[in-house]
C-alpha cells in the first residue's frame, strides 16, 4: 500500500511540475486529492490493515496529501506571479515611441495671403478699417461719385436687394464712411479688407463674390508721389525687391486721375511668359488720386486735403503668387487643393 502511495505522489507531483496553468493545477488536486481520488481510494482500504500497521500509513498518507498539497500552493503562487509578469510586461509603455502626430489644420492660401498683406500695411502705419456687407446705394456708390444713372455704374453689376441696398460690389465704400468718422479731420490711413459682390458668371477668372483690399491715405500735401512710394513698397515686399512698377493711366469715378500698377513678371523677369502673356508686366492694382467730389461729400476740405486710394484683389495676387490657375479653387473647399498652402 505504501508502494501504491509513494508512485501516486510521484505521479502527481511530476503532473504539477508540467502544469501549464492554473486549470490544470485545478483538475490536479481534484484527481489526486478529491473524494472520488485515488489516495482517498487507497486510505479506504486502511480497514484491512493490521492495528500496528495502520497508523504508519495513515501518516505516511497524510505527509503524501501534504506533500501535494504544498507543491500545488506553490505551483499555483508560480504561475500567478508569472500571469502578473507577462500582463505588466505587455501592458507597459513603452515612453521612447514617438506619439501619434495630431493633424493640424493650415490657414486658407486666401486667408494667408489677405494676413501677410495686412501685415505688410500695418507695418507701414495703417489700420484696418471694416464695413457692412450689405450696403446702401449712397456709400456703394453715389458717395464715391458715381450718382444714379452714372454710366460708370454698368463696370460693376450689382445684387440689389432694394431700390437702395446692394450687396457691396467694392470696399471703396468703406473710404466713404471711415472719413465720415473723421469729420473733416485728417490723417486717414486705413485698408479694408473685405467680400464683395458682382453678377458675374463664375469661370476661371470670375467669381460672383471675391475679396479686396482697398487702401485709403487723407492728408494734408499728400501727392501721388506718395502713392506711388506706398505702392512700389508693397509690390517689392509681395513679390521681391528686384520687382519694378509701372503706372498707366486708368478711369475710376472716385479717383482722378486714375492709374492701374503693373509689376514687373516675377517669373521671367520681363523676358515674356505665359504669366505676363508675354509682355513683361502683369497687371496687380487700381489706384489713384481721391476725387475732389468725394473728399467733399465725405466732409473734407478738398482745398486743404488731398489723398490716394487704391484698390487689389487678393485672390488674383495669390493666383499669381502661387501659381493657381482657377479662382474657383479658393472657394470650392477641396482639402486637396487646401493642404498645399500648409507651412512647414
Ligand atoms: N474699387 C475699385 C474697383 O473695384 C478699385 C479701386 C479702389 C480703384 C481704389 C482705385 C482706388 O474697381
Amino acid at each position: 500500500m505504501q508502494d501504491r502511495l509513494q508512485a501516486l505522489k510521484e505521479e502527481a507531483l511530476l503532473k504539477i511540475e508540467q502544469a501549464e496553468s492554473l486549470k490544470d493545477l485545478q483538475d490536479i488536486k481534484v484527481a489526486y486529492l478529491g473524494k472520488k481520488g485515488p489516495i482517498t481510494e487507497v486510505l479506504k482500504g486502511m480497514g484491512k490493515l493490521s492495528a500496528e500497521e495502520r497508523p504508519v500509513v495513515g501518516a505516511f498518507a497524510n505527509e503524501i496529501r501534504d506533500a501535494i498539497t504544498t507543491s500545488l500552493q506553490e505551483k499555483t503562487e508560480r504561475l500567478e506571479a508569472q500571469a502578473i509578469e507577462a500582463k505588466l510586461a505587455q501592458e507597459s509603455i513603452d515612453v521612447t515611441l514617438p506619439g501619434r502626430p495630431i493633424a493640424k489644420g493650415n490657414a486658407h492660401p486666401l486667408t494667408a495671403v489677405i494676413e501677410e498683406i495686412e501685415d505688410l500695411f500695418l507695418s507701414m502705419g495703417f489700420t484696418v478699417a471694416e464695413g457692412p456687407e450689405v450696403e446702401t446705394d449712397y456709400y456703394n456708390f453715389e458717395a464715391l461719385n458715381l450718382p444714379k444713372g452714372h454710366p460708370a455704374r454698368d463696370m460693376q453689376d450689382s445684387f440689389f436687394i432694394t431700390d437702395d441696398l446692394l450687396l457691396r460690389t467694392q470696399t471703396s465704400p468703406v473710404q466713404a464712411r471711415t472719413m465720415e468718422k473723421h469729420h473733416g479731420k485728417g490723417p486717414v490711413k486705413i485698408i479694408s479688407p473685405g467680400k464683395v459682390y458682382r453678377r458675374d458668371d463664375d469661370d476661371a477668372t470670375h467669381s460672383h463674390q471675391f475679396m479686396q483690399i482697398e487702401g485709403l491715405v487723407v492728408d494734408e500735401n499728400v501727392r501721388m508721389s506718395d502713392l506711388k512710394g506706398v505702392l512700389e513698397t508693397f509690390a517689392k515686399k509681395m513679390f521681391g525687391e528686384e520687382r519694378k512698377i509701372r503706372l498707366r493711366p486708368s478711369f475710376f469715378p472716385f479717383t482722378e486721375p486714375s492709374v492701374e500698377m503693373d509689376i514687373s513678371c516675377f517669373k521671367c523677369s520681363g523676358k515674356g511668359c505665359s504669366i505676363c502673356k508675354h509682355t513683361g508686366w502683369i497687371e496687380i492694382l487700381g489706384a489713384g488720386m481721391v476725387h475732389p467730389n468725394v473728399l467733399e461729400m465725405a466732409g473734407f476740405d478738398a482745398k486743404k486735403y488731398t489723398g490716394f486710394a487704391f484698390g487689389m484683389g487678393p485672390e488674383r495676387i495669390a493666383m499669381l503668387k502661387y501659381g493657381i490657375d482657377d479662382i474657383r479653387h479658393f472657394y470650392s473647399n477641396d482639402l486637396r487643393f487646401l493642404k498645399q498652402f500648409k507651412k512647414a
